[in-house]
């Protein structure tokens, strides 16, 4: 009744943001992204017989709040199982968490992969996609690797808002660099920034109803390996979501002043002829996409910014996959 497995953050290209049904999480928009390589969730499951009780730990802490998520991630797994044994949860991240860099996308990805094995259920991807999505809608897309969509879906049921790959990492093997310039929490969450948005943003209707243009904009680059083109509808995208997000009330400003200083380098890059674009989720950091050959002029010129306190670099990865359970403290 145990099991263990890995999982990698994404990145939204053309952005999740607002739900049409909150207990199911289906999203208003579909959306997406890239999984990265070398950042990861490890997350080790044991269900026991005769406990109560689930016990979760969060690098080596108990974490109240993501407690109660995985809580109720783990309960969706019981329920599909049959079963109401508690569970025993140790979960490492390699990065920091929760400041905009998608700890939830690989939590929640790694808890149902681990999860459903340990419990013995046979799930494909996606229908461990659609469990992953229940908890954090961009948990949905860390299932697959390379470049990944998750579908808005037209069913009441929510069965059809899954993810599925677009094309593998190894097929478009571009980097990105991620430029961290706070490591505080976030002030307000994914979940409460969306809700406060769609009930306040003025632009919430033109952000819904703008969104199939930029995933077929999107997918055909993509589809094409067009850097320039995914470029520019990256870039659109992030941006429309922030100014969604900013005309909330009070407004949602997820920026700092070296969050802005990243944007401007990376497009005065782009202007000197780097393939490099940049994307910025609900946090500070930036993240700079850009082809493998780039990826040392970029991190420089990140590092270079006043306010930028580390940058991470990583390839594009796969999916969610099982681990040894000794690899999860290792
Ligand atoms: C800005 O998936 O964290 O990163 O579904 O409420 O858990 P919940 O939200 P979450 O939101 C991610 C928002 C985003 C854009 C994206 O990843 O598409």
């Amino acid at each position: 009744m145990r099991a263990a497995s890995q999982a990698q953050p994404n990145i939204a290209l053309v952005k999740y943001w607002g739900k049409r049904d909150a207990a199911l999480n289906l999203p208003v928009v579909g959306s997406i992204s890239i999984t990265l390589e070398s950042l990861w969730t490890r997350t080790d499951v044991r269900f026991v017989p005769g406990h109560k009780e689930d016990r979760v730990s969060l690098n080596g802490r108990s974490d109240e709040a993501e407690g109660k998520r995985i809580k109720a991630c783990l309960n969706l797994l019981r329920e599909r199982a049959g079963v109401d044994y508690g569970a025993e949860v140790a979960s490492r991240n390699n990065f920091p968490t929760a400041a905009g860099l998608a700890s939830s996308a690989s939590g929640f990805a790694a808890l149902v992969h681990a999860g459903a094995r340990a419990l013995g259920l046979d799930l494909s991807l996606a229908e461990q996609s659609v469990l992953a999505r229940r908890c954090s809608g961009s948990a949905a897309r860390s299932l697959f690797g390379g470049y990944v969509e998750w579908a808005h879906g037209t069913l009441a049921d929510g069965t059809d808002s899954v993810a599925r790959p677009l094309l593998d990492a190894e097929a478009w093997p571009l980097r990105v660099a991620v430029a961290i310039t706070s490591t505080a929490a976030k002030q307000v969450g994914s979940t409460e920034g969306m809700r406060r948005t769609a009930e306040t943003s003025p632009y919430q209707s033109a952000w819904i109803d703008t969104q199939e243009t930029d995933l077929g904009v999107a997918r055909d680059a993509i589809r094409e390996r067009d850097f320039d083109a995914l470029a520019r509808i990256a870039e659109y995208s992030c941006l429309k979501m922030h100014a969604l997000a900013l005309a909330a009330q009070p407004g949602l400003l997820y920026w700092n002043g070296a969050t802005v200083e990243c944007m401007h380098r990376v497009r005065a890059l782009r202007q000197q002829g780097v393939p490099v674009f940049f994307t910025v989720d609900a946090g500070p950091q930036v993240k700079a996409v850009c082809a493998p050959s780039a990826i040392e002029q970029v991190k420089a010129a990140l590092r270079d910014v006043a306010g930028v306190l580390d940058v991470l670099d990583t390839a594009l990865g796969e999916g969610a996959r099982a681990i040894v359970p000794e690899a999860v403290e290792a």
